[in-house]
């Protein structure tokens, strides 16, 4: 029987009693698919699974998705990347999520959900912050709903690095460039599931709104970043080693905790990620 609790935030749970690597029941999915529509955040305690294990549960949720930056994807599964610090990486890499986004919102099919397995964690940092973007889009004022319904915002991968006091990031070589161009999406962004509204990737990949003076859009999109950032939209997750966090990639953003080099074995840090895009199959 698995169990829920709430987490230590204004939203997420963690989910007690499930073991991945004995298989998930088509009951049991759909019950872990409802709370993370919930919730947004999914937190499964104590797992052990191996790699071929995670992927399968994986492409429940969707499609794996095999990020445009190829030389971080892991070696025999090009499905998964190795997420953290070990000493194969430079500072680029070991923080090349330290900056607010969503996943994939630089490419017109976006991820739907991303989930990391802890392997290794350091006894100090090496948190996920994440915020509710659809708490954040039903607190806003009705004239400011009014204002930005219906506006698009367009985005590129790198395009706001070093935006609003946020670390510079990685840039995409010209190949990787020519695969995921500008893409449009609404603003205001049902979610492909639940139809719930929730405000979509203000940060990290959208630099300006179609049809909006440049100043005016990124005024705009910096101003609805701040208000979603605010502490009462904000969990910050400290990982133990075996916990699988999923979350809903359509109503959250997220943040890695910038992290140095390992000095020690306790300073290590490695999740391995997956993010899928579509439906999951049973709402196919
Ligand atoms: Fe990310």
């Amino acid at each position: 029987m698995i169990r829920y609790e709430k987490l230590d935030g204004p939203f997420g749970r963690s989910v007690y009693g499930l073991d991945l690597a004995a298989g998930v029941s088509d009951e049991t999915f759909r019950s872990l698919t409802k709370v993370l529509y919930n919730h947004r955040l999914l937190v499964l305690k104590s797992q052990a699974c191996n790699v071929d294990e995670y992927l399968q549960f994986g492409r429940l949720w969707g499609t794996p998705i095999q990020h445009v930056v190829d030389t971080s994807r892991m070696p025999d599964y090009p499905d998964l990347l190795a997420v953290g610090n070990l000493p194969d990486k430079d500072d680029l890499s070991r923080n090349s999520a330290a900056f607010w986004h969503t996943d994939q919102s630089y490419e017109a099919d976006v991820a739907t959900a991303t989930m990391l397995y802890a392997r290794k964690m350091p006894d100090v940092g090496g948190e996920t912050r994440l915020v509710d973007t659809k708490a954040a889009y039903d607190d806003l004022d009705i004239s400011i709903k009014e204002n930005i319904a219906g506006l698009t915002a367009i985005h590129f991968y790198g395009a706001t690095s070093g935006r609003d006091g946020e670390r510079r990031t990685r840039q995409l070589t010209g190949t990787q460039a020519a695969r995921v161009p500008p893409v449009p999406h609404p603003l205001v962004r049902p979610h492909t599931v639940t139809g719930e509204h929730a405000l979509y990737a203000v940060a990290g990949t959208a630099f300006t709104i179609d049809g909006m003076e440049e100043g005016k859009a990124s005024g705009l999109i910096a101003q609805l970043k701040e208000h979603c950032l605010q502490d009462k939209y904000l969990y910050a997750h400290k990982y133990a080693v075996g916990d699988i966090a999923i979350w809903d990639t359509q109503m959250t953003l997220h943040c890695a905790t910038p992290i140095g080099a390992p000095t020690t074995p306790e300073s290590e840090r490695l999740l391995w990620r997956i993010s899928v895009r579509g439906k999951p199959s049973i709402y196919q």
